[in-house]
């Protein structure tokens, strides 16, 4: 036993959330230890814990924390996790400088504000079209199968410029790669999920299309600007963050705002809160929970030293919290004079879909809300299972009635 354990028991990182919406409530020593903690790993290492606001902001842009997970010191939340990232390149989110900022900016004028004005009204129609279907079929509905996942894989589809006839093999292969059962299942995810996107690829050389895929095939790809490899990884990386996040984000924040009928109400009376509601939404429930990095130099932080070679962990749900900046943390308060969150991360990987994250989510919420007015849970809400800590946060199952 290493002379940490035996001091000082460390608390386990990450922990199943007890509530879909609250932070852990195994990590309540965690917030008295703001803004930087030791923690312990499923596999007894200890690596550190960002749980301050201005800590994260920091920490986050500083180049000396390393996003490479080929790095032997890259922390692992699991087993699984250590084991898919093995031998597979993670495009962007698991690069460094400068390569990483040579590739963001080859991408970065295909995700264009433009083009995400140009999708809220196909967002629109996507939305209404689904409800349509929840309405003729139901009550009751299943909310994560019949809105939240295909509202954000048909945004991803249209957005991306893949078939959206597809989606059974896609929304599988990233269930696999996230949260496979064994190491040889997410490999092979992985790998059917490339070869998939590699045709595809080859298909729209051949019959272009006018959405973000076939931008990056005529650009940067046909420039020679990135390889096809890359292409793929970082296709792949749009496929799997393009729909899994927004998933959670939608059929959480239902979840939420039936579980907050105030701030519902609130929200039905002054629709023009909605912007602000999604913002507040995204900090409380933090979906990207754990984000990773390793040190490559030591880095003297508020008095500690993180040295070379530990490993690095962000708390996004409690950095989130941190009282030092955002005034009654844990309530839910449209009217927040401080709205800025870390919910898409910070410093150079900051995420590159939010912008279309933040439409999904307004889109989507506002008309489950505006055409089912009585929209109610179909079972008690400590019955309705969650995703568990070690993967993005979100309902695994949402049954409603009206
Ligand atoms: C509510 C929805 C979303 C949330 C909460 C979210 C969260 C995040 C976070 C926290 C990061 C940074 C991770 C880190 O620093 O390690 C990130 C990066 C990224 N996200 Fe998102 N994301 C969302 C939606 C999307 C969508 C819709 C797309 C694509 C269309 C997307 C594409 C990306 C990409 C490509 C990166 C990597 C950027 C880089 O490394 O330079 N995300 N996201």
């Amino acid at each position: 036993m290493t002379e940490e354990a035996v001091t000082h028991p460390l608390v386990s990182f990450p922990q199943d959330r007890t509530c879909p919406y609250h932070p852990p409530s195994g990590y309540d020593p965690l917030r008295a230890a703001r803004p930087l903690t030791r923690v312990r790993l499923y596999d007894g290492r200890a690596v550190w814990l960002v749980t301050g606001f201005a800590a994260a902001r920091d920490l986050l842009g500083d180049p000396r924390l390393s996003a490479d997970q080929d790095n032997e010191a890259f922390p692992s939340p699991t087993e699984g996790f250590k084991n898919r990232v093995r031998g597979r390149r993670l495009s962007l989110l698991g690069m460094d400088d400068p390569e990483h900022k040579a590739l963001r900016r080859t991408v970065i004028p295909t995700f264009t504000a433009k083009r995400v004005s140009a999708l809220r009204p196909r967002i629109q129609e996507i939305a209404d079209r689904l409800i349509d279907a929840v309405i003729d079929q139901g009550p009751p509905a299943e909310l994560v199968s019949a809105f939240a996942l295909p509202v954000s894989s048909q945004v991803m589809c249209l957005m991306l410029g893949v078939p959206y006839a597809d989606h059974e093999f896609f929304e599988e292969q990233s269930r696999r790669l996230l949260a496979g059962p064994t190491a040889e299942d997410t490999q092979r995810a992985g790998e059917q999920l490339d070869a998939y996107l590699g045709e595809l690829i080859e298909r729209r050389l051949r019959e272009p299309g006018d959405a973000l895929l076939d931008e990056l095939i005529h650009q940067p790809y046909a420039q020679g600007a990135i390889g096809r490899e890359e292409l793929i990884a970082l296709a792949a990386l749009l496929v799997v963050a393009g729909h899994e996040t927004t998933t959670n984000m939608i059929s959480l924040g239902a979840f939420t705002l039936i579980e907050h009928p105030e701030r519902l109400g609130e929200l039905r009376a002054h629709p023009e809160l909605m912007p602000a509601a999604v913002e507040e939404l995204l900090r409380f429930l933090s979906v990207a929970e754990g984000g990773m990095r390793v040190a490559t130099q030591d880095i003297g932080y508020g008095g500690q030293t993180i040295r070379a070679g530990d490993g690095v962990m962000m708390s996004t749900s409690l950095i989130n919290r941190d009282p030092a900046r955002h005034r009654t943390p844990d309530e839910l308060d449209w009217h927040r004079e401080d709205r800025h969150h870390l919910a898409f991360g910070f410093g150079i990987h900051q995420c590159l879909g939010q912008n279309l994250a933040r439409a999904e989510i307004e889109i989507a919420l506002r008309t489950l809300f505006e055409r089912l007015p009585g929209l109610k849970l179909a079972e008690p809400a400590a019955q309705i299972p969650f995703k568990p800590g070690t993967t993005l946060q979100g309902m695994i199952r949402l049954p409603v009635r009206w």
